[in-house]
């Protein structure tokens, strides 16, 4: 027998053929119940639109899935399909990008676009393979379009659950592609084979969901909810499994200036343009930096934590009011800030919520009572 039908053959049977020490079709049944179960009703399941679902991917690589609801409703309301996105200007993408970081992802997402519309006939293709050409599309988002949008049967190895198999296994966290490699082919071995059936819907789409969301809600990081698992008993660790040191959060202070003036009825507010080849948040607007100099023995109007990655950036604002039509006579910071920088723009509050500002600038903005909040959805049963 060639590896492939090997491969073929131990999924039907649900034989351990990895070593795994459980069989693939057990573990496979019992995920399968508990994720009909307890699955959260997320926007992005069980939707019949492949955009959608890369959307919603390409949002979630390194986003919390409560951050991307929103976000992801709101994107697809403003451009509903790949057509819309392709022809966006890259301004109104971002903008509405705005608060979940990471913004090369919003790029290459248009970039994409872009591409499946010139040399795609505006399909996304189907396999994973064809996947993995568009921009932005790695192995791990290609398997999850793969599988939710197109029923392929490939396995998505993400953070989630790579910690699933971890325990599951019995193993310690490893760094290094052999390790990595053993935990692709029990993945893969797990995922059901085939497309689409009437019966049990989309196998492979859902299994790796189940996966994920086993990951996320019950075999979590930190005091794992074993009794609660639907597959405690296949199990070797049946609770946190040895894991590398973690990376130690860093503290920066960084401090901003709010400058404000009236024109006409509307209060606009001065925000600073990110360099085109700055190496984070390229193009997106700010409120203007300080340096620590400049904020010596004077109060902030505001102060906040905001945390990016492994640095918690303790924030600080200084104003010195609304400034009359006058200009920045007598307002040092704003005269230092127009003298330093020459990328530097007046917007309208009340046309805040269409630029493409830094998540950080849109938290310090909301905060000040300055921009909208962002909006909720409230439906009203029977109405
Ligand atoms: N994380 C990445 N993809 C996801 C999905 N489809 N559902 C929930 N969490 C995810």
């Amino acid at each position: 027998m060639k590896a492939g039908e090997k491969q073929a053959a131990a999924k039907g049977s649900g034989k351990d053929a990895a070593g795994m020490g459980f069989s693939a079709l057990g573990f496979r049944r019992r995920l399968g119940m508990w994720y009909r179960a307890n699955a959260r009703a997320l926007p992005w399941r069980g939707v019949n639109d492949p955009y959608a679902t890369w959307l919603s991917e390409i949002m979630l690589q390194q986003t919390r899935v409560a951050t991307v609801i929103d976000r992801y409703q709101e994107f697809l309301r403003r451009f509903p399909t790949i057509h819309d996105l392709a022809v966006a200007n890259e301004e109104d993408v971002l903008a509405l990008w705005s608060g979940l970081g990471y913004y090369r992802r919003a790029r290459t997402l248009l970039r994409g676009a872009q591409f499946v519309e010139r040399e795609m006939e505006g399909k996304l293709p189907r396999s994973l393979a064809k996947l993995r050409t568009l921009p932005g599309v790695g192995e791990y988002t290609a398997a999850a379009i793969a599988s939710i949008a197109f029923g392929e049967s490939v396995a998505v190895l993400d953070g989630n659950v790579e910690r699933v198999l971890l325990r599951v296994l019995g193993l310690p966290e490893q760094k290094g592609a052999k390790a990595r490699a053993r935990l692709v082919e029990v993945a893969q071995r797990l995922v059901p084979a085939g497309r689409r059936s009437a019966t049990e819907g989309n196998a492979p789409g859902n299994h790796n969901q189940a996966m994920m969301e086993l990951g996320a809600l019950i075999c979590v990081p930190r005091q794992p909810l074993c009794p609660e698992c639907p597959v405690m008993e296949m199990c070797r660790t049946q609770g946190e499994h040895a894991t590398g040191t973690r990376a130690r959060m860093q503290s920066r202070t960084v401090s901003y200036l709010l400058a404000l003036r009236k024109r006409g009825v509307a209060t606009e507010v001065l925000l600073e343009r990110r360099a085109a080849e700055a190496s984070q948040m390229a193009g997106m607007l700010e409120l203007p930096g300080l340096p620590p100099a400049a904020v010596q023995g004077r109060e902030p109007v505001l102060r906040l934590r905001h945390a990016i990655t492994n640095t918690n950036y303790y924030v600080q604002v200084f104003s010195e009011g609304v400034l009359s039509d006058g200009g920045p006579a007598g307002a040092a910071l704003l005269e230092k800030i127009t003298a330093m920088k020459t990328d530097l723009t007046w917007v309208a509050t009340s046309k805040l919520g269409q630029q493409p500002l830094t998540g950080l600038a849109r938290k310090a903005l909301q905060r000040l009572n300055l921009m909208a909040l962002p909006r909720v959805t409230i439906e009203l049963q029977g109405d």
